[in-house]
């Protein structure tokens, strides 16, 4: 599809997207970090400002080039990508968390590099990172003005797809939840994707496997109908 195929029915609306996964610093040299490479992020920010939307774009390490108009910020850790968003989402009327976010980052982080020459190694203490979806939810529902007006998350699941994602979406107070299952092959770094949208009080919506713009409109399609 190109991109310029698209209903404009975002015209107007202020779209936030993370995207990318976090990096966790053990010291100067190296991190606690994980798969995902962004791609299906940026895949939503580029067919949101296709459709009309104006994109805030955080980004955690992605190695993609910018997409044609979205407004990037990028961040390295969960407190960063934090931050960014809490910044961002004042007044959007979307907002989706398709970034990976550790759950865990080293307890402290080394200011100089960790030697080999140290002795033996240290076992790395690991603390709970905020969650910043829930965060997003509770403060909408502080506000009470319904702002954003929709809240994505997204869900990678190895097994019981289904069961955990629904628990998820009701555990987030999101609106949609966009369930991937994710293993060999399977989501990550690929530039296919197949997903399950769960739609709170309605019914889910089945993505078939192809290519990520797709699944990045079909989440628009969903999104579209609930902005008032
Ligand atoms: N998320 C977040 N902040 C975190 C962890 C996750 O905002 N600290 C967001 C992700 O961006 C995603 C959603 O929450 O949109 C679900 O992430 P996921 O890792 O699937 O869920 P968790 O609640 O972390 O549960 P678990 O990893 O144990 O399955
Ligand atoms: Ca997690």
């Amino acid at each position: 599809r190109v991109l310029r195929g698209r209903p404009r029915d975002l015209a107007g609306r202020r779209v936030v997207v993370s995207a990318g996964g976090t990096r966790e610093a053990i010291d100067p040299v190296r991190y606690i970090g994980n798969r995902s490479s962004g791609l299906q992020g940026y895949a939503l920010a580029r067919t949101a400002a296709a459709r009309g939307a104006e994109v805030t774009l955080v980004a955690a390490n992605v190695a993609l080039p910018d997409p044609a108009g979205a407004a990037v910020v990028r961040v390295e850790s969960a407190a960063e990508l934090r931050e960014a968003m809490l910044a961002a989402e004042g007044g959007a009327d979307v907002v989706v968390m398709a970034a990976a976010v550790a759950d865990f980052r080293p307890a402290e982080r080394h200011e100089a590099k960790i030697k080999k020459t140290d002795g033996e190694p240290a076992a790395i203490h690991l603390a709970k990172n905020p969650d910043i979806l829930a965060e997003l939810g509770v403060r909408r529902k502080e506000r009470g003005d319904g702002s954003p007006g929709v809240l994505v998350g997204f869900a990678a699941e190895t097994h019981d797809v289904l069961a955990n994602g629904q628990a998820k979406l009701a555990r987030k107070g999101c609106d949609l939840l966009v369930v991937n299952q994710v293993g060999a092959n399977l989501a990550f770094g690929t530039s296919d994707n197949a997903a399950t949208i769960l739609v709170a009080g309605g019914d889910p919506i089945e993505v078939p496997r192809g290519p990520k713009d797709d699944v990045a409109d079909a989440v628009w399609d969903a999104v579209a109908p609930r902005l008032l």
